[in-house]
């Protein structure tokens, strides 16, 4: 259920990206989701990054903050708690990702 609002936020803070494709990428086997939720259970955002454990990097497919909640510093404590899971977890030393020229200045 987490990981269909997710889709959902996904879906409308990514509004370049095809819904199937968002489906096809979120639910698959290889792919990871750290979803950010409210003490209600209400999903606020999340990551989603597949691990390619042996080269010890990860690649972020996904990352969104539901528009109400965005600039509260939410989106930096997601991403820093993905990145401690990423490391302790799955031994990952680096993310990459593809980002155009409206997520560049998050990413940097
Ligand atoms: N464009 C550029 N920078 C942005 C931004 C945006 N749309 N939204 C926030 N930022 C900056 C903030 O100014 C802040 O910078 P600072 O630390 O220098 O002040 C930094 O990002 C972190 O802000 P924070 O409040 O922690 O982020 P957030 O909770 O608003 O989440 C996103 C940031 C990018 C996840 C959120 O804006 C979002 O979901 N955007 C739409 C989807 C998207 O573009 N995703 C990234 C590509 S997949």
């Amino acid at each position: 259920m987490h990981l269909i609002s997710l889709k959902n936020i996904y879906s409308k803070q990514l509004p370049n990206m095809p819904k199937e494709y968002i489906v096809r990428l979120l639910l698959h086997y290889s792919h990871k989701s750290v979803v950010l939720l409210k003490r209600n259970g209400t999903v606020m955002g999340g990551i989603t990054y597949r691990a390619f454990t042996p080269q010890g990097f990860g690649e972020i497919a996904f990352c969104a903050i539901a528009s109400s909640e965005q600039v509260k510093g939410y989106g930096t404590r997601l991403m820093n708690y993905t990145k401690e899971y990423a490391v302790t977890m799955d031994h990952l030393s680096h993310f990459l990702t593809y980002a155009d020229n409206n997520a560049v200045g998050y990413f940097t």
